[in-house]
Formats: structure tokens, C-alpha cells, sequence
């Protein structure tokens, strides 16, 4: 197998929040997996990742919480960082893109760009904020997605159907500041004129090809990733504004732009060669080795982030020139959580912190059970039921129950001693041809990203060790064949020596446990599929169990907690149509209290009540009774619409209205002046 060079990018996440599992799920493990299986196989492998610390994210996050950008990037960088040091994702660099290093670097890039005429400078018409006095663009606006038709879309992308999106293609367009329709005001700014690039996007992108030279091979590519860069190109390429009117962000590099800022999706791609640099100088290395000739760039990214690093990145890398582009842009679909996708703003999300600090020693299960359902060419969905199925019937019945067994049978036969692998039966050679062919398969798999089927490949490998002790029995054996049980046990060993080779890139923590269990160690993937990893008269260890079953408790206890902590969005009906002054003093509302209250016979949600309006006493029909009992409002001061026409409601005539107010829960309550007024106060 030739050695290659790999520069391995993650999304870097915004710092304006913690990681749930659709992040880690959509891009951070499956990351891990290839760079640990990558590693593995000897390549030369950078792994790169840092947090994007710009753009209206995290504006906007300061603003809500009533703090400084500074502060909201500091704070989250430090908590995704902790976070994946937890989880044990083995970037080779988590850096930043509010550091110098970036900023220099972002603003060289810009400065190479304008210099070989890659920009154009424009003064248009744009979105702007009277009363905040600020142009919008990006987060700063959000109307309806013109696809999908979801009404939260932003100004440059819409998340919920991953389209990237201009200002002016939303429907409704509103200020985020001010909730307000938003006047157009001129400015000037730096745009990439994309269409000049649609040829040669074209052929790379459906050929692999640049200039006629293959790249890379298109068929590696994910469907929706090519199909969506194509549909963007086949609607025609259009200029993009690179700068923004803001004063968060990497400051424009030339004169006469005060004020303004390099675009969040300008900067935050170029945060991974700032990343590599830094890592570069760390370590003594070039970073220029990691960013051309023949190694081959890998973008781990969401849906969402398609066209920023399948169109945009790669124009400004070849604009740049000598700089590689990607070799391909695995893009994972989203991940929901139970029935509902996954929302910050609802609270509705699994953290990753949050899972780590209650499940510290179950983190592989997680990854197992993450990687089993990865989103990878359609949207697929986590639950706890499904965690537990996944835990219980694979992870703990499969591969931990033959672990155990394998283990514990060689200790109670051999006092841990790997016994002599004897003649071989051709059920035995069978199962070896099958184990020698697995790590293959995996690999495969793993190049061609499907890494949920590559790691349900590594757990076929535990499932034919399970297997080969169910038919073969040794327990039986033993008593009857000795000899031929050593050479059963001794397949059974090798078996678990070849998993913790190939279990490594998803579940590492149990990887290690087997090594530990097997004196064995070894991280080289070229030694995974062989029949003597393990020699006779070494001697092993006693295990422990590996997996314990998750209970229908735990399972219960994550869906209320769910449940409880959700933020119910309140979407407040519309205002109703302007009413006079004249129609309003129409109505004539006044103070009362109730003095009696029976439930209607044969209507469930009706109380007549006896009420004293000051004026007089009379009869009303009020629909509160699935909200009260009679007995408990008699005396309750309530406001009455005195003058509405009296109706007849379930033969009992109604002469007025309760006023009542409604909330989101569609819980009621009664409206009465906070001072204890006599009936009949009227209210205006
Ligand atoms: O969508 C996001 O969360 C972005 N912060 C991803 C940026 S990836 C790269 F370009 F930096
Ligand atoms: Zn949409």
C-alpha cells in the first residue's frame, strides 16, 4: 500500500455555543476515525481544527447574552476544546482564528488576491438598519428560505436545507436587531466575481480534472455533495461580497475600508492553513508541505458548509495559486434528536460537555452508537432507545460477550496461557479465510468514507468470533477433546488480538483494553487480518466486563431530562388589523366578581357564572371550566365586556364576556386591575 499525505480539515465550529452530538456526530468523530485509521496505515496525516471566532454567530450571541464578543469566543473556545480533549478527538492543532497568526495570515491571502485582480470593488445597494445604523448581511437578516421555505433563514444560509443563500434572495427579509423591515443604503465592497470561475469549477468538480490533469476521482465524492455544487453552478455562478460593514472580524488590508471586516466565509476556511502554520512552527515543520504538491486535502464538513468548500475555498485556493485543493469534501446530512431536529435556541440537544461529565467512562459507547447511525447520505436520527438497543445487543452482547468468553475460558483452561493453535479443521480455515479478509474490507470502506459501514465491517469480525465458540462449543469439548479446544482458543485470541487492531479508529478506548487484556499492542493496520498475532505460551490477562447494559432508567431519565429542560419557542399570533379610537371606546369593559359558578350540564369546557358587574348582577357563559372548578373562583375579581350582544349558549343566555389572557401552553388566567377596585370600575 503506497504511503500518501493527508491534510485532514474538521469544520471548524463556531465559538458561540457548545458541541451537541449532530456536531460530533456530522463531523468531528467521523474525522477522527479516518485520521486515527490513516495514522494507522502510516500516512503522513495533519489533522487540523480550531474554532471560528468571527461573523454575526458571535456578535449576535454577545449581544443576547449582554456581553463582548471577547468574552463569548473565550468562553466557548475554552469549553469545545475541553470538550474534545474529553472525547478524545486527536486533532493535531484545536487553534483560533482571533489569533495573530490568523489575522496576519487571512489579511496576506486577501492582499495576493486583490494584487492579482481577483476582486472586484463594487458600491451597491444593501440591507441596512435605520435605527441600529449598521448594514446587515449574513445573521443580521432572516427571512424565509425561497426553498425550503423555512421562515428562520439567514441572510447567507438557510440551516435548515443547508442552501447557501444572498440577502436578497429571502423572502420577508427583517432585521435580527430590530425584528423591522430593513431599508437598502449604498456602501462599497469587495466582491469575487465566481462566475468567471463556473469552467474550470465544472470539470473539476464532474471530472476530477483541473486543466485536463486528474485530481482526484469524482466517484469519491458524495452525491449531494456534487449535486448540490452543480445546481449552484448550473443556476450560474454570481459575484459574492467578501467584505462586510462591521467591527468584529480580520480588518480589511487596504486603505480607505474603516470599518469594515474580511467576510466570516472568507476568513474562517483560511483558519485552516492559519492552523497549520501555527502547528507547523510548533513542531519545526514548513507548513507549505502540508498545503501543496501531492497530498491530498480532506474536508469533514455539514451539508450547510457545501458550497463554502466545494466552490467558494477552492477559488480562492486556485486563485491564490500553488496552494492544493480538496481531494474530496466529505459532507454529512443532519442529525435530529428524538423526532425533532436538533436547536439551540429550543434547548432541544444531547452536549457533548454534558454527556462526558455524566458518562465519563461510556464515551466509546457513544461513539459506537453515533458512528452506527452517522448521517451520511441522508438525515438519520439519535435516541436513547436506539442507544440502548445499539449498546445492549451489539457492543455488550456481541463483541463484549465473546471478549469475555475467549478470555475467560483461557484463563480457566490455561491459567491465561495462549494455548497451541493444532491441526486445523476446514471450519477453522473457514473462519481464518474470513478474518484475513476483513481488514480489507474495512479499508475500503474507510477510503471511501462510508465509515458506518466500515465499522459495522469491524464488528462482524466479533460476530464471527461469537459465532465460531457458539458452533464450536470448547465448554463441551473440554471435557472430551482437549487438544482440539487449544487450537479452538488459540483462533479465538487471534480473533481478539485482529479487534483491537481494527476496533481502533471507532471505539480506541476499547481497543485498549483488549490490547491490555492480550499483552499484545499494536497499531499497525498491516498486521490486522493475521493467525499468529498472538504466540502460544504468552500469557494474558484477567478481563473485565466491558460493556455494562444501559438500563430502561437511564433511557427514561435522558428523554424527561430532554423534555423538561426544552424552551417552548413562542410564536405570538400576528397583530390583528388597526381599530379606530371610536371602535375601541365602543366596547364597554368594566371591573366585576363573580359571585356564583356551576358547571353547564352536557359541556364539558362552559361555567355559568353569577357575576356582579357593579352595575348590576347578571348571568355569563365563560369557557373556563377544563382551567377551573366553581368552587375555587367564587369571589375572583374579574374584567367584563359588558356591552357584547347576548347570545344564547347551551340554553342558558349570556350577558357579557370574562376577559381571560392566553399563553403559549394555552394555560388561562384572569385579567383584573392590580389595585383592589369595586365592581364596576371601568376600564379604558
Ligand atoms: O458552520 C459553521 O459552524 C462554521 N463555523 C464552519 C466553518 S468551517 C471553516 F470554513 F472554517
Ligand atoms: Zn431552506
Amino acid at each position: 500500500m503506497s504511503k500518501n499525505k493527508y491534510t485532514v480539515t474538521a469544520a471548524l465550529p463556531y465559538a458561540n455555543g457548545p458541541l451537541h452530538l449532530g456536531h460530533v456526530a456530522g463531523v468531528y468523530l467521523p474525522s477522527d476515525i479516518f485520521v486515527r485509521f490513516l495514522r494507522m496505515n502510516q500516512h503522513d496525516v495533519a489533522f487540523i481544527c480550531g474554532s471560528d471566532e468571527h461573523g454575526a454567530a458571535i456578535t449576535l450571541r454577545a449581544k443576547k447574552d449582554g456581553t463582548s464578543p471577547q468574552e463569548i469566543v473565550d468562553k466557548y473556545n475554552g469549553v469545545i476544546r475541553k470538550a474534545f480533549e474529553d472525547f478524545g478527538i486527536s486533532f493535531d492543532i484545536f487553534h483560533r482564528t482571533s489569533e495573530k497568526i490568523h489575522h496576519e495570515t487571512a489579511q496576506d491571502f486577501f492582499k495576493v488576491l486583490e494584487e492579482k485582480g481577483h476582486f472586484t470593488k463594487e458600491t451597491t445597494q444593501q440591507y441596512f438598519d435605520e435605527e441600529h445604523d449598521q448594514f446587515l448581511a449574513d445573521r443580521y437578516i432572516t427571512g424565509t428560505c425561497p426553498n425550503c421555505k423555512n421562515e428562520n433563514a439567514y441572510g447567507d444560509q438557510c440551516e435548515s436545507c443547508g442552501s447557501t443563500l444572498s440577502p436578497t434572495d429571502l423572502i420577508n427579509p427583517k432585521s435580527t436587531l430590530s425584528g423591522k423591515e430593513l431599508v437598502m443604503k449604498e456602501t462599497s465592497h469587495w466582491y469575487l466575481p465566481m462566475e468567471r470561475h463556473e469552467e474550470w469549477l465544472t470539470q473539476w468538480i464532474k471530472e476530477g480534472k483541473l486543466n485536463g490533469v486528474q485530481q482526484h476521482d469524482p466517484k469519491k465524492w458524495r452525491n449531494q455533495v456534487t449535486g448540490q455544487c452543480m445546481s449552484w453552478i448550473d443556476s450560474g455562478l454570481r459575484s459574492r461580497a467578501m467584505t462586510r460593514d462591521l467591527e468584529w472580524g480580520v480588518k480589511v488590508p487596504v486603505k480607505g475600508a474603516d470599518g469594515k471586516v474580511l467576510y466570516v466565509w472568507l476568513d474562517a476556511p483560511i483558519g485552516y492553513i492559519s492552523a497549520t502554520k501555527q502547528w507547523a512552527l510548533d513542531n519545526g515543520n514548513d507548513w507549505k508541505d502540508y498545503w501543496t504538491g501531492d497530498r491530498k486535502l480532506v474536508h469533514f464538513i455539514g451539508k450547510d458548509n457545501i458550497v463554502f468548500h466545494a466552490i467558494i475555498f477552492p477559488i480562492l485556493l486556485k486563485a491564490h495559486e500553488g496552494l492544493i485543493l480538496p481531494d474530496n469534501v466529505p459532507a454529512y446530512e443532519f442529525l435530529n434528536l428524538e423526532g425533532d431536529k436538533f436547536s439551540t435556541s429550543r434547548n432541544w440537544a444531547v452536549w457533548l460537555h454534558e454527556y462526558i461529565a455524566d458518562y465519563p467512562e461510556k464515551l466509546d459507547e457513544l461513539k459506537y452508537v453515533l458512528t452506527s447511525i452517522a448521517p451520511e447520505t441522508k438525515d438519520s436520527e439519535f435516541t436513547w432507545k436506539e442507544y440502548q438497543t445499539r449498546i445492549n445487543s451489539e457492543l455488550a452482547d456481541i463483541l463484549g460477550n465473546f471478549v469475555n468468553r475467549a478470555l475467560v475460558l483461557t484463563q480457566k483452561y490455561y491459567d491465561g496461557i495462549v494455548p497451541e493453535l493444532g491441526e486445523l479443521t476446514a471450519y477453522d480455515k473457514e473462519v481464518l479465510y474470513q478474518m484475513e479478509a476483513i481488514p480489507g474490507r474495512i479499508s475500503q470502506l474507510v477510503y471511501d468514507y462510508k465509515l458506518r459501514d466500515a465499522q459495522a465491517e469491524a464488528m462482524n469480525l466479533a460476530r464471527l468470533g461469537n459465532k465460531y465458540l457458539a458452533d464450536t462449543e470448547p465448554w463441551k469439548l473440554v471435557k472430551t477433546d482437549a487438544k482440539r479446544v487449544e487450537t479452538i482458543m488459540n483462533i479465538a485470541l487471534q480473533i481478539t488480538a485482529n479487534l483491537s487492531i481494527v476496533l481502533q479508529p471507532f471505539i480506541p478506548a476499547t481497543a485498549q483494553k483488549l490490547s491490555e487484556f492480550l499483552n499484545f499492542n499494536s497499531s499497525d493496520w498491516s498486521e490486522a487480518g493475521k493467525n499468529n498475532l498472538i504466540i502460544a505460551g504468552a500469557s494474558t490477562n484477567k478481563p473485565f466486563i466491558l460493556f455494562s447494559k444501559i438500563e430502561d432508567e437511564m433511557v427514561a431519565k435522558e428523554v424527561a431530562k430532554l423534555e423538561e429542560s426544552k424552551v417552548v419557542e413562542v410564536n405570538h399570533t400576528p397583530q390583528k388589523e388597526e381599530a379606530s379610537f371610536e371602535e375601541f371606546t365602543k366596547m364597554d369593559i368594566r371591573t366585576g366578581e363573580i359571585l356564583e359558578a356551576e358547571k353547564v350540564k352536557k359541556a364539558n369546557k362552559l361555567l355559568k357564572l353569577l357575576v356582579d358587574t357593579g352595575l348590576d348582577q347578571r348571568t355569563i357563559v365563560s369557557g373556563i371550566a377544563e382551567h377551573y372548578s366553581p368552587e375555587d373562583i367564587i369571589g375572583k375579581k374579574v374584567s367584563v365586556l359588558m356591552n357584547l350582544a347576548p347570545r344564547k349558549i347551551r340554553g342558558v343566555e349570556s350577558q357579557g364576556m370574562i376577559l381571560m389572557a392566553e399563553n403559549e401552553k394555552g394555560e388561562l388566567s384572569f385579567v383584573v386591575p392590580e389595585k383592589d377596585f369595586i365592581s364596576g370600575s371601568e376600564v379604558r
